[in-house]
């Protein structure tokens, strides 16, 4: 395959005006990246297929660069050389001069590729025609080009300018030269640029399924309600949790794409959309824009605190089970909460958690806990989450559970610290499985060359702000215990949705 010779800026050149670039599409995205490229120095045209949308983006775009300099961010001398790099196109010859086309036009096969034919006649032979598609794939984009070999994935995130990440997406025929071009331009932009091979999804749209997924599944069978997976999630360190994000970037929005992601793996169940998004979409209940999703706005959703426990009867009989980051944490609460005789311990044992005499405090291997009480014959026993290397989250109880048990078992993780939200006994609870899920998501993207772990773990944080990365999470909780949660949920449902990556059975 011949390689294109493309001069586009190198690390540390700073002169990079001389480098036309040609926006095509003035709406959100479009706009974002004009000024991107416009402040790391290139003359940008700026085009779109709407009569005066273009003049208007640019419009906007100055009233963006003077709140910049009126707090401080650039100098004024800073946005009126910006500005002048920006030109409103009248139409796309008057930009043949550019050397890096992105587009930014409507989602949809078919105008993309009309756009690219005409851009391949028009641009100089040695243009790189970079598309900022969420979902379509880049091979499809390039097929029937003269040269398919100057398409790639230029895949910025909303909001342009404060996002860092850039999937920058191989198709079939992009040679590694130009995507490697396209990461150092995007690095030189001030972004993290992370390689993606062209599969649905690309690498962030595909491993933050698991995280409205799981919640999804959760909310559909009734296990726990949208204000306290938020809660739970959110004390796992996410920014915000998924009902609540759903309900942010819009029903219609995040349904379509799970769809677009289900379909192009050829109906893969794993990817399967959920009954409660489909109704929430059907019923005009998109969120935040319409002012309905699961919650009402603009309050938004319900504070929920954990019901203050009284405090257990005295440590007599209290053992600390198993090894690793909990059990050690659970340790040391128990030796400050107690107050008493040091506290016994069973580092032997094959589960993590606390024993009260014959009544057993687990952390989650997946199994509900009334799958635990029927293998161990332990009636009392209580299951609870983790939040990565700490007890708490979640808290469910066996059916066979006496009364008692059910009230005295939330005062030992509250007398340790933690504050436990009662959920239905679901396989997994919800911040174990959405992790384990999210994690075996990422590593089948890995397994099948779409991106490093490095790349996943990159453009989960600065894509959707995930306070860890998926392989981060994998070397805290371990291979076997992020195994053991899927299989204990894979057994819980069947089906194609819980299936461990080769990767992982192989760690
Ligand atoms: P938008 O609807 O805000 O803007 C699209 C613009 O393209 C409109 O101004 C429209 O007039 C113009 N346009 C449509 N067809 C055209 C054509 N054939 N020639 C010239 N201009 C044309 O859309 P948005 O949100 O900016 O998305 C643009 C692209 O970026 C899409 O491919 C989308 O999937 C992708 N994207 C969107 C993200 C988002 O959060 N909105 C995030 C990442 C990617």
């Amino acid at each position: 395959m011949a390689a294109i010779q493309v001069s586009l800026p190198q690390p540390g050149v700073t002169a990079m005006s001389a480098q036309d670039v040609l926006v095509v599409g003035a709406g959100v995205m479009g706009i974002g990246i004009a000024q991107v490229a416009a402040q790391a120095g290139h003359r940008v045209f700026v085009f779109d297929q709407r009569e005066g949308a273009a003049e208007q983006a640019c419009k906007q775009l100055a009233e963006v660069l003077t709140r910049l300099v009126n707090k401080g961010k650039i100098t004024p001398a800073e946005a009126d050389a910006t500005l002048g790099r920006l030109v409103p196109a009248a139409s796309l010859q008057d930009a043949a001069s550019a050397n890096l086309a992105i587009e930014a036009i409507v989602e949809k096969l078919e105008p993309k590729r009309a756009l690219l034919r005409e851009l391949e006649a028009l641009l100089p032979v040695d243009a790189l025609l970079a598309s900022n598609t969420s979902s379509i794939s880049i091979t499809a984009l390039a097929a029937g080009l003269q040269h398919p070999e100057r398409v790639v994935g230029m895949h910025f995130f909303n909001p342009v300018p404060l996002m860092a990440l850039v999937e920058v997406v191989s198709g079939l025929r992009t040679p590694a030269e130009v995507a490697q071009r396209i990461e150092r331009l995007a690095r030189a932009w001030g972004k993290v640029a992370v390689q993606a091979r062209s599969t649905p999804g690309f690498i962030v749209n595909r491993i933050a399924r698991p995280y409205y997924a799981e919640a999804l599944m959760l909310l559909q069978e009734q296990a726990a309600r949208p204000e306290v997976l938020d809660a739970l999630l959110r004390a796992a360190g996410f920014r915000m949790g998924p009902c609540e994000l759903m309900d942010l970037i819009g029903h219609d929005t995040n349904f379509a794409v799970t769809q677009s992601v289900f379909e192009a793996n050829f109906f893969d169940r794993r990817f399967t959309p959920s009954l409660v998004q489909r109704e929430l979409v059907e019923g005009g209940l998109l969120g935040r824009k319409s002012g309905r999703g699961f919650y009402a706005y603009p309050e938004g959703a319900p504070v929920v605190a954990a019901p203050k426990q009284p405090p257990p009867d005295g440590g007599k009989g209290v053992t600390i089970h198993g090894t690793g980051a909990v059990a050690q944490t659970l340790l040391v609460a128990a030796r400050m909460a107690l107050n008493g005789p040091e506290p016994a311990t069973s580092p032997e044992s094959d589960w993590i958690g606390i024993a009260i005499g014959s009544r057993q405090l687990r952390l989650t291997d997946g199994r509900p806990a009334w799958q635990v009480a029927r293998d161990t014959g332990v009636a009392d026993i209580a299951v609870f989450d983790e939040l990565p290397g700490q007890p708490g989250g979640a808290l469910a109880y066996a059916q066979t559970g006496s009364p008692a048990w059910r009230a005295e078992a939330p005062s030992w993780l509250q007398a340790f610290g933690w504050h436990p939200h009662e959920v239905a006994d679901a396989p997994g609870l919800v911040v174990a499985r959405t992790l384990a899920m999210l994690v075996n998501e990422a590593a089948d993207a890995v397994h099948q060359g779409v991106c490093s772990p490095s790349g996943a773990d990159a453009a989960m944080k600065l894509g959707v702000n995930y306070p860890a990365g998926p392989f981060e999470w994998l070397e805290r909780l371990g291979p076997q215990r992020i195994v053991s949660v899927l299989e204990a949920l894979d057994q819980c449902y069947r089906g194609e949705r819980y299936r461990v990556s080769p990767l992982l059975q192989r760690a």
